[in-house]
């Protein structure tokens, strides 16, 4: 596994990450929650993404987690990279969605005692709140590093503006932005258009999300929906729906499906390698149901390298969908 450098941090992300969004929730097994992590691990994906609201139903994978922490990380806690996130909506009533420093620290707070965590390694906001100051909701990240229960933080989804707007406030309370964690693949290129610029100008790493669409980007959908897929489970949370397949995006699949084939990769390999191909990312955050999509990504890294037809080919496969 390589492992590369976080912005301008000193701290190093494996190239492969591994996200408990979907997968870790009421729904799925102890036993294969416990081989996902373990397959993670043992591949050198030293870093788990969470936040309060992962599961279904939100806060089941923290629990998850945090069982799993007790009987089998415990001893690595050193080895490892755990971050979690508030932002989204949590619990009722004015105090649990949002960029208050109210909600930001309770729901730190809750995310500790369900993983059993003394500290989270990174801390993010999840995504911009307009109603409340960034100065608020930057100060909150500061002190959590303050208070120990943060190393570093991170945004998530922020524009550019405020990405930079909000990277010097940060910076000026001592506690620089680590990270930020946008949505980035070969189907949704936004971060392209000034968000890559920004972090790299403030030094700031990125770690993309849902670089496979979702399963859309691997060979799952080419032959239909099978039963077992995030697409026919109905999970909610925003996981992908089967209505939501979209025919012209599962076309795009097939084509990049035989570049793929002609490279000596998987449909996912490619897509991740595509992703890691730009020196300013860090890494990229997979989430998987099986242990074998696990040690398919991570194989991605056998061969990082796209030819200037390669890529080429790919633009004239998305029809201009890109930069
Ligand atoms: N910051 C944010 O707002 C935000 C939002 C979303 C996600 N995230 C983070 O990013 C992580 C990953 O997101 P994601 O789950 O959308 O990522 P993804 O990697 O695009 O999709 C993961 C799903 O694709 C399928 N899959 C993965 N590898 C496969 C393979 N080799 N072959 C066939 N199918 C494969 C599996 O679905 P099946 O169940 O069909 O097998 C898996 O659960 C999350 O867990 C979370 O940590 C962050």
């Amino acid at each position: 596994m390589p492992y590369r450098r976080c912005g301008r941090s000193g701290l190093q992300l494996p190239a492969i990450s591994l996200g408990l969004w979907q997968n870790f929730g009421e729904k799925d097994t102890l036993g294969n929650c416990r081989t996902l992590l373990r397959t993670a691990f043992d591949a050198g994906v030293t870093h788990f993404d969470l936040a309060n609201n992962y599961g279904p139903p939100p806060g089941a994978a923290e629990e998850t987690f945090g069982q799993l922490y007790q009987s089998d990380f415990r001893p690595y806690r050193d080895e490892l990279i755990i971050s979690s996130k508030a932002g989204y909506g949590m619990w009722p009533g004015p105090y649990g969605d949002g960029g208050s420093r109210k909600y930001l620290m309770a729901s730190l707070h809750q995310s500790l005692r369900r993983t059993g965590l003394e500290y989270f390694d990174i801390f993010y906001h999840h995504r911009p709140d307009s109603d409340t100051p960034l100065e608020e909701s930057m100060t909150a990240l500061a002190d959590m590093v303050r208070q120990g229960k943060a190393l570093y933080v991170g945004l998530s989804s922020y524009s550019p503006d405020e990405t930079r707007r909000a990277c010097e406030l940060l910076r000026e309370l001592g506690t620089p932005c680590l990270i930020h964690q946008p949505k980035y693949s070969l189907l949704v290129r936004d971060p392209e258009h000034g968000l890559l610029d920004v972090l790299a100008e403030e030094g700031v790493g990125c770690i993309a999300f849902s670089s496979l669409a979702q399963g859309v980007l691997t060979d799952k959908y080419l032959q239909g929906v099978p039963p077992d897929s995030r697409a026919a489970r109905q999970l909610g949370n925003g996981a992908i729906e089967e209505s939501q397949l979209n025919p012209a995006n599962i076309e795009k699949a097939r084509q990049l499906n035989e570049l793929a084939q002609q490279r000596g990769q998987t449909l996912a390999q490619l897509a991740l390698a595509w992703v890691l191909r730009d020196p300013r990312m860090t890494s990229v955050i997979i989430g998987a149901s099986k242990p074998s999509q696990i040690t398919d990504a991570v194989q991605c890294l056998d061969k990082p390298a796209f030819t200037a037809d390669e890529l080429a080919r790919i633009e004239q496969i998305l029809g201009g969908a890109g930069a």
